[in-house]
């Protein structure tokens, strides 16, 4: 059964206002997610989570009346597109984008978010039931290191989200707490696995090996510098950029590099002096 453009009956409400990351084990669908837009502010809170600016391209999975690339399209003159399997939303979407003025801009396409490619994607935004969100995940994860990632009201499955705000929405057309959750991810890049580098000296290179291992956005290891073992410090690994410290008791050192097909290219910062520094992975990313 599609949505009706009707505000959802009160017992569908409830269930749409369960609380973030709940029944995210399951990767299925049982529930299909009725049509509930999102109030203003909260896609004004979206847009800007996701730092929108001119040259964006925006995905909306589940689009209903398209005022989230609308609003992208109109005040932040970036681009997009919405998808949705209820024609009738994507054709209201699409008469809203030519009021809009934004119709070049901001796009609806009849079709189930299941099926959509979303590689074109600089920003996708989200408003599903969270089973739809745990389903989604491998394909969020595949997309681009880089590409952000908003949701309403509710988590991807187990991957903690870069950062959440709640907002204050008087008239939230559904659930008992008028306030809704936004939630941001960046897509991280694959860094898990075996590095060899050196670091640079005046004199001899130091022989420098890493191991990383990685949960989504979070990344840890160890690195022989030398003959020494010691703690990889302050890993951040930010889309394709991946920043951690050393010390191995003399000096401090700070490196900082690009992802990009099993090397890593950037810098090393140690007293004072800025180094051309590059790494290179010596097995297959672990999944
Ligand atoms: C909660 S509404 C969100 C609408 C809009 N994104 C917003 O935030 O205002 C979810 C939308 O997803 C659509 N939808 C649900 N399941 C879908 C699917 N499998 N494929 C495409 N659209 C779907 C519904 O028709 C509905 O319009």
């Amino acid at each position: 059964m599609k949505n009706v453009l009707r505000a959802v009956p009160l017992a569908l409400a409830a269930l749409f206002a369960l609380p973030a990351f709940a029944a995210d084990e399951a990767p299925k669908i049982t529930e299909e997610t009725p049509y509930v837009p999102s109030p203003r502010i909260v896609v004004d809170t979206m847009l800007r989570m996701a730092d929108v600016r001119a040259g964006d391209f925006l995905i909306d999975l589940g689009s209903g009346d398209g005022r989230i690339i609308i609003t992208a399209a109109k005040e932040y003159d970036a681009q997009g597109f919405g998808v949705d399997y209820d024609p009738r939303l994507v054709r209201l979407a699409t008469e809203n984008a030519q009021k809009a003025g934004v119709a070049d801009r901001a796009r609806f396409i009849d079709q189930n978010v299941f099926k959509t490619d979303l590689g074109q994607a600089s920003v996708v935004t989200i408003y599903l039931l969270p089973e739809y969100n745990a389903v989604l995940k491998p394909t969020l994860l595949a997309l681009k290191p880089g590409t952000r990632i908003v949701s309403h009201d509710y988590g991807i499955a187990d991957w903690e989200p870069d950062a959440a705000s709640k907002v204050q929405v008087p008239e939230k057309p559904v659930g008992v707490e008028k306030s809704s959750w936004i939630y941001y991810w960046m897509v991280p890049a694959q860094v898990q696995g075996h590095w060899r580098s050196r670091i640079p000296a005046a004199k001899s290179a130091t022989a420098l090996e890493f191991k990383l291992t990685q949960h989504y956005q979070k990344v840890e290891g160890t690195a022989k510098i030398g003959a020494s073992t010691v703690a990889i410090e302050r890993p951040l690994l930010k889309g394709d950029l991946l920043s951690f410290d050393l010390s191995d008791g003399k000096q401090s050192l700070h490196f900082e590099g690009r992802i990009s097909g099993g090397q890593l290219s950037g810098q090393l910062l140690s007293g004072g002096k800025k180094l051309p520094w590059r790494a290179v992975r010596v097995d297959a990313p672990k999944d």
